[in-house]
């Protein structure tokens, strides 16, 4: 059964997804880099490990993510899932965890890396918006796209009423993809990734339009 940490730094609604989809495989740890997270309660509340790792008591990045890589090595973890982590992660730590890692992205990749995704979406006058859950590289928000959920903008929509409903998809998706991770569905492979034994050249998708 693959084992799975979760890292987090805020509310982890993804993080209570993935709980409640009870995925073939198993949380083991959560890793929050602030001990006020709302997701440590989450993970708490469902019987799953914690870890503090305060990134600001680290000299630098590569110190912080030597203490993550340690925790994950403990937890003997096959599945790095980040939902909501905040932090930039240091190209070794990124390098030892490649094929091994993902992310979820609340845009439709490559469109709008970064933040405020929402508000940008907006100002531009988009028609479609959504999120991607893609591999995680050192640059970021540019590893392989797997998966994306995609929206339509509707004229009354503002950033709360995008967040929300981009969060509503992430939720549907990001469970997912992590349970095709775990039994096999989508497997990473040094040609390349396979989804259902095919080549996969472009992210399944999903959409509530
Ligand atoms: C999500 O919008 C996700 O796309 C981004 O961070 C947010 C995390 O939300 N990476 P939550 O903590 O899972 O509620």
């Amino acid at each position: 059964m693959i084992k799975i940490a979760v890292l987090v730094s805020g509310s982890g609604s993804n993080l209570q997804a993935l709980i409640d989809a009870n995925l073939s495989g198993q949380i083991v740890g959560v890793i929050s880099n602030k001990p006020e997270a709302y997701a440590l309660q989450r993970a708490q509340r469902a019987g799953i490990a914690t870890a503090v790792i305060e990134h600001k008591q680290y000299p630098n990045r590569e110190s912080f993510d030597a203490v993550m890589h340690q925790q994950l090595l403990d937890w003997d973890v096959d599945l790095v899932i980040l939902a909501g982590f905040m932090r930039i992660l240091s190209a070794g730590f990124v390098q030892s965890w490649q094929g091994k890692m993902i992310n979820i992205h609340p845009s439709l990749l490559p469109h709008y890396k970064g933040m405020h995704t929402h508000q940008r979406v907006l100002r531009t006058g988009d028609a479609y918006h959504g999120c991607t859950v893609h591999y995680v590289t050192a640059e970021l928000d540019a590893g392989q796209a797997l998966a994306q959920g995609l929206l339509r903008v509707a004229t009354h929509d503002n950033e709360s009423s995008l967040a929300e409903r981009v969060h509503a998809l992430e939720h549907l998706i990001y469970p997912q993809v992590a349970e095709w991770i775990c039994n096999g569905t989508l497997v990473h492979t040094p040609q390349g990734v396979l989804y259902r034994g095919q080549p996969l050249t472009e992210p399944v998708q999903f959409a509530k339009l």
